[in-house]
């Protein structure tokens, strides 16, 4: 039932993954005028193109050129007139990242109440949008709750036109990146973007259709996982990537429910992941690990961070493909997780930034012995200002910051650095 690191896998759209470790999403802050794609994100995909990857899944697109999650992030929007030349700029993208075989699957997204002021082409003192008029929670205290007011804002709660707009804005992203040779999408519901808010029944106490029980709660998503379906070719994969839960949490048995719905929706893969702005554990710097990682920092203390739920939804769902992302350092840890059969594939995200060759590493064992095949590698320090004001989303966005910085390094052609 397991799996070895260099097995093919063939998804249920038919796209065959050479093998099983993907370069996961990071969004890269490297979009050029009009949001798009171009020589410095080539430059880097070029590296990644070569490192023999199972798939290359891009950073962060958005779906909304008014709302974005950081500043520099790519965006498709509706092209009048200059179409060709968005359209070649995408075109380019997906060729760079496939030009050695590998294939490029796109995330798509919204950020919801995550998208800083400024980001995005919406008025400075425009509002957020979000399924419910509930603001991030990014700590306690004065200071959280100034930078909170300052740069997020409460979001204002969607209509149904909003509603409408957004699935359009997906599907439409989804077409394009279709026609432009992308092999496939993932639809980013984890990490507290906007999906992610009309999951969760925290962000989302909405009383119509789309809120009220998981299934409602999931209702958006269905939405525009279906009628992605009806605008690109059948070969087009189609993925989810969605934040575990907690087997004590009173949410576990809900998000079980969603993923069911997910996978009856024939999702080509699901990826679990974890955390939010208001609690970054997908970088393994969640409430807990903040206050007491200091004498452990230059390994994990687990390997993976989100295997045990994995492990869990394996066993309701054996026929969904699995990919299970955050924290994997070693070919060790990797194998142990293929081969128990938890997980179909492993993302890669820091580790791939410091060294676009790391599947060479994990899969020539003629090369590497078991010993060296490991990224082990220093947490990134939490600046003093930031524990100073116990604003727990700057421990995440200091790893985001300095992983982000070395892609930008790698884009102007030097090399990344270890923290
Ligand atoms: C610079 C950077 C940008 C990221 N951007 C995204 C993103 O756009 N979408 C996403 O789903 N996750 C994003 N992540 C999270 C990664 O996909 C991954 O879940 C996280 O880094 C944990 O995996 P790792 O321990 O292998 O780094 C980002 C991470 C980093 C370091």
């Amino acid at each position: 039932m397991g799996s070895n690191i260099k097995d093919p896998l063939e998804l249920p759209c038919g796209l065959v993954l050479p093998n099983r470790l993907v370069k996961a999403a990071m969004a890269e802050g490297l979009a050029e005028k009009k949001h798009l794609p171009g020589t410095r994100i080539f430059s880097v995909y070029e590296q990644w193109a070569k490192g023999g990857w199972g798939a290359l899944l891009t950073g962060n697109v958005q779906v909304d050129v008014r709302h974005l999650g950081g500043y520099g992030d790519l965006a498709t929007r509706e092209y009048q007139g200059d179409e060709e030349d968005a359209l070649n700029a995408w075109r380019k993208y997906a060729n760079t990242c496939q030009q050695n075989g590998t294939p490029a699957i796109a995330q798509i997204c919204h950020p919801g109440r995550q998208s800083p002021r400024g980001a995005g082409e919406r008025g400075f003192f425009e509002k957020t949008i979000a399924p419910s008029e509930i603001a991030l929670d990014i700590g306690n205290g004065l200071a959280a709750t100034i930078v909170r007011n300052i740069v997020f804002g409460v979001p204002q709660a969607m209509s149904h036109f909003d509603i409408d707009r957004v699935i359009a804005q997906f599907v439409g992203c989804a077409r394009i990146l279709a026609q432009c040779s992308f092999s496939g999408i993932e639809i980013h519901a984890a990490h507290g973007y906007l999906l992610s808010q009309f999951l969760s029944e925290k962000s989302n106490t909405r009383e119509d259709q789309y809120g009220g029980s998981a299934e409602r709660r999931a209702r958006i998503i269905l939405e525009i996982i279906h009628q992605i379906r009806k605008a690109v070719p059948k070969t087009f994969c189609i993925g989810i990537k969605l934040n575990s839960a907690d087997h004590s949490r009173s949410d576990f048995e809900d998000t079980m429910t969603q993923i069911r719905l997910f996978s009856e929706a024939n999702v080509d893969f699901l990826e679990i992941s974890g955390g939010t702005y208001e609690d970054p554990t997908m970088m393994g710097r969640g409430l807990q690990n903040e206050t007491s990682d200091t004498e452990n920092s230059r390994t994990q203390s687990r390997e993976a961070f989100f295997l045990d739920f994995a492990t869990e939804t394996r066993k309701r769902f054996p026929k969904l493909i699995l990919m299970v992302t955050g924290g994997f350092r070693t070919r060790k840890g990797i194998e142990a997780a293929l081969k128990s059969g938890v997980c179909d594939l492993v993302g890669i995200g820091r580790p791939a930034v410091l060294n676009a060759d790391f599947p060479r590493l994990m899969m020539d064992d003629d090369v590497y012995s078991d010993r060296q095949a490991q990224a082990l590698f220093s947490k990134v320090p939490l600046p003093l200002l930031a524990r100073l004001l116990k604003i727990r989303m700057l421990g995440g966005g200091a790893e985001t910051q300095y992983f982000r910085a070395q892609i930008h390094r790698v884009a102007a052609g030097n090399a990344p650095q270890p923290p």
